[in-house]
């Protein structure tokens, strides 16, 4: 694997997602292929379970990991070609990310979207610019529109919990939109369509309000309804998430708090398990009654981040020697 920025590129999901299996059950088997290299965590957005996941997973290998808060810490950075500098950026990437491949074996970058033009976050102009400049290996900690270490994740903790019920069946998987009081990206729910789709192996369903479309790419292959309770009708696994407005783009439309899943609307779905990519505005996004209830799997899956960090970043190793 040359770079990790969406499911394409990843040649073989179920042998990616066998080698975080395998990490889980072994942390340290593998804790010399990282020796004497560094892989350097840039961050301009806040993150908690991203950065510390990816540090374990890079330590579990023998690597060493430094972590730059650029959005706090570093100068401010300008990604635009041939701009004239006289505003607040300071440093170009054309300058700053070849220093850093320098210093670094891998270079793994967290962006956000601007949620204020469409066009330009899905250019992914930020992590293209740091992939064109940087000179190593790239892995995205989320980028403006996807959230590929969060997905491989999702689909780690959703197989292994299936695996273990040994069904028959494909498990029914839904993504539901959430209510939010702000406008959020489109981030780990496009990643998650990508990925679901990708696999292959779940039922899938994705249900959110009228305006809150994903981008078609992404969930080419699902079946999309804005009816909620026609959707949870028989699930395994419920995902939830909000995310903004799609054509009027970045907006919130809509807070009905009746798009928030409770214990009420759970009786609809096969005894589900609940995922959320945390954090979580509780009350708001998801109820107590449902996040401190059983079908809550969400610190499995943020604790499985681990496991999928140190597969993409030994997947990395191995093909970058
Ligand atoms: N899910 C996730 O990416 O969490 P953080 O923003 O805390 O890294």
């Amino acid at each position: 694997m040359k770079q990790f920025t969406s499911v394409h590129d990843v040649k073989d999901i179920d042998a990616l997602l066998e080698k975080a299996r395998q990490y889980k059950k072994q942390p340290l088997k593998d804790k010399d292929l990282g020796a004497g290299k560094r892989i350097g965590c840039i961050f301009l957005n806040p993150s908690l379970r991203t950065r510390i996941s990816t540090q374990i997973a890079a330590q579990h290998l023998g690597m060493e990991c430094l972590v730059f808060n650029v959005g706090s810490e570093g100068w401010a950075l300008e990604f635009e070609e041939e701009t004239i500098m006289s505003g607040n950026t300071v440093e170009h990437v054309k300058d700053a990310a070849p220093v850093l491949g320098k210093y670094f074996d891998i270079l793994a970058l967290r962006t956000f979207p601007s949620l204020k033009n469409k066009e330009e976050d899905y250019s992914e102009l930020y992590l293209n610019q740091f992939i064109r400049y940087a000179g190593v290996p790239v892995i995205s900690l989320e980028s403006a529109t996807l959230h590929p270490l969060q997905s491989l994740t999702d689909i780690l903790t959703i197989s292994e919990i299936w695996e273990a019920r040994a069904k028959k069946h494909k498990p029914k998987v839904v993504l539901t939109w959430a209510p939010h009081v702000k406008p959020i990206p489109h981030c780990v729910a496009n990643s998650f369509a990508q990925w679901m789709n990708a696999w292959g192996k779940a039922e899938f369903v994705i249900t959110h309000p009228e305006d809150y479309d994903l981008h078609e790419s992404f969930t080419r292959g699902a079946a999309v309804t804005y009816n909620q309770d026609e959707a949870l009708e028989g699930a395994d696994f419920v995902y939830v998430k909000n995310w903004s407005t799609f054509h009027d783009y970045g907006k919130v439309y809509e807070s009905d708090p009746r798009w928030m899943l409770t214990l009420q609307k759970m009786k609809l779905t096969r005894e589900a398990n609940v995922m959320h990519c945390l954090p979580v505005r509780r009350n708001v996004e998801l109820s107590d009654e449902v996040l401190d209830s059983g079908h809550s799997i969400v610190t499995q899956q943020a604790a499985n981040r681990i496991w999928a960090a140190q597969a993409v970043i030994s997947e990395i190793l191995n093909t970058n020697g």
